[in-house]
């Protein structure tokens, strides 16, 4: 094959979620077929995929199994087995990002050693070597600190704002399940897990900078999205792009983004999100080696959405170029929180009226209280009317359970 041709190769990935269901329309536009491994029988990306192998994320035989399928391999989720993943690459299997990236990763402490390491802005941070005697001032921390489990944790679950001693005392306790700030209420986030502690950054905003990197090494990144977070859940709530921020701020953000990016060695898809601080400093909080959340918007408004681009990079193709088409603004859209069993959307008809907005489904077969079920992108050629166009349309679309507790 001369290096100028293309093959229509098969990628395996590592999840069948909703990124992976975004992925496909991308890999369909360029001919790629996709073979998806799930453990959920009618995962988002099931029925679409060109393939899909229903079996855990850990386990040897069915990563086996897909990557003898594919010529390449990529996860749309961190959660899977890095020691399995280097012995099929020590067996020959191309996986990118590489089981070495997705190890340093995996772990947020190990992931801001690397990055410090290299001389990169991360938050004060240090391990937690015994959990039951948790004593963030004994390490040198004042209140308020954040306290994080090192592994899993995902949309603020594992996050933990300490406040004060009795803070502390309270996640030592193990107690405090759906209390203040950042409560973190996943079975991972108990004061047992592994965990690290960061000083509380003063954050003026919150951004992330969709990375991408070639086989060559050549990076290219997108304009930084704003990421603004639900104050309590510390979950997110609305993406925009392009940023209200100097010129000078922006470039500091993707200098940084690639930079930490480049230290990794990954080729893929990243997403650096980072904070700015209200001493308008940069600082790295963490990276994903997929596509994010916040990149979302980038269907409707970019050149070449974040999906595309990963699997460009992930196949040995040239990087799509990455400006902006139109300014955007993304919402979740979360299960109600009384919402359980099947969903149903309500409200989607009125929102769909609204010009400039786009609804995106995900078809996940159940719903649960602040699930992400779907996302509202609303485009506009102004960010402000975008804006309003997102706002309208989030207040008027909810997503119900069949199982509804006590809806009015
Ligand atoms: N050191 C910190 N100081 C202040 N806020 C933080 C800090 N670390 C995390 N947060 C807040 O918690 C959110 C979730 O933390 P993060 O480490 O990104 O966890 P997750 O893996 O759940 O996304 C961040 O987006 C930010 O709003
Ligand atoms: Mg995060």
């Amino acid at each position: 094959m001369r290096s100028n041709d293309f093959q229509f190769p098969r990628v395996g990935v590592i999840g069948g979620g909703q990124l992976a269901r975004m992925m496909l329309p991308a890999a369909r536009r360029l001919g790629i077929r996709l073979v998806v491994l799930d453990p959920t029988e009618n995962a988002p990306a099931a029925a679409g995929a060109d393939l899909f192998l229903q079996g855990d994320l850990y386990d040897e035989k069915a990563l086996r199994r897909l990557s003898e399928l594919v010529d390449f391999l990529t996860f749309e989720i961190e959660h899977t087995s890095t020691e399995v993943l280097a012995v099929l690459e020590s067996e020959g299997t191309v996986i990118r990002p590489s089981a070495t990236v997705l190890r340093s990763i995996q772990d947020k402490l190990t992931q801001k050693q690397l990055l410090s390491h290299a001389g990169l802005p991360v938050p004060r941070f240090a391990t937690v070597p015994e959990p039951e005697r948790l004593d963030p001032v004994a390490q040198g921390f004042a209140y308020p600190c954040v306290w994080k489990t090192r592994f899993g944790g995902y949309d603020g679950r594992g996050v933990r704002m300490l406040r004060n001693a009795s803070d502390c005392e309270e996640l030592r306790a193990g107690a405090g399940a759906g209390a203040g700030a950042g409560a973190a209420t996943s079975a991972t986030a108990s004061a047992t897990a592994a965990a690290m502690l960061e000083e509380a950054v003063d954050i003026e905003a919150e951004f992330a900078v969709l990375v991408a990197r070639d086989l060559t090494g050549e990076v290219l990144s997108y304009p930084p999205l704003r990421m603004r977070f639900h104050d309590e859940a510390n979950v997110l709530d609305v993406v925009e792009l392009p940023s209200e921020l100097d010129p000078s701020e922006l470039n500091e953000l993707c200098r940084v983004a690639e930079e930490a990016v480049r230290v990794l060695d990954g080729v893929g898809l990243f997403a650096v999100e980072l904070f700015l601080t209200s001493g308008g400093g940069v600082l790295i909080n963490e990276i994903a080696p997929r596509p994010h959340n916040s990149g979302h918007l980038t269907i409707e408004a970019c050149y070449t959405d974040q999906f595309e681009q990963h699997l460009r990079a992930v196949c040995g193709l040239p990087l799509g170029a990455v400006a902006v088409k139109t300014p955007a603004v993304m919402c979740n859209l979360l299960g109600h929180e009384t919402a359980v069993g099947a969903p149903y959307l309500s409200g989607a008809q009125d929102a769909l009226r609204i010009p400039g907005v786009n609804l995106h489904w995900y078809g996940k077969a159940e719903v649960r209280p602040g699930r992400k079920m779907g996302h509202i992108t609303a485009v506009a050629p102004e960010l402000d009317d975008a804006r309003e166009r997102c706002r309208a349309a989030e207040a008027l679309v909810k997503v119900y359970g069949s199982v509804q507790e006590d809806t009015q």
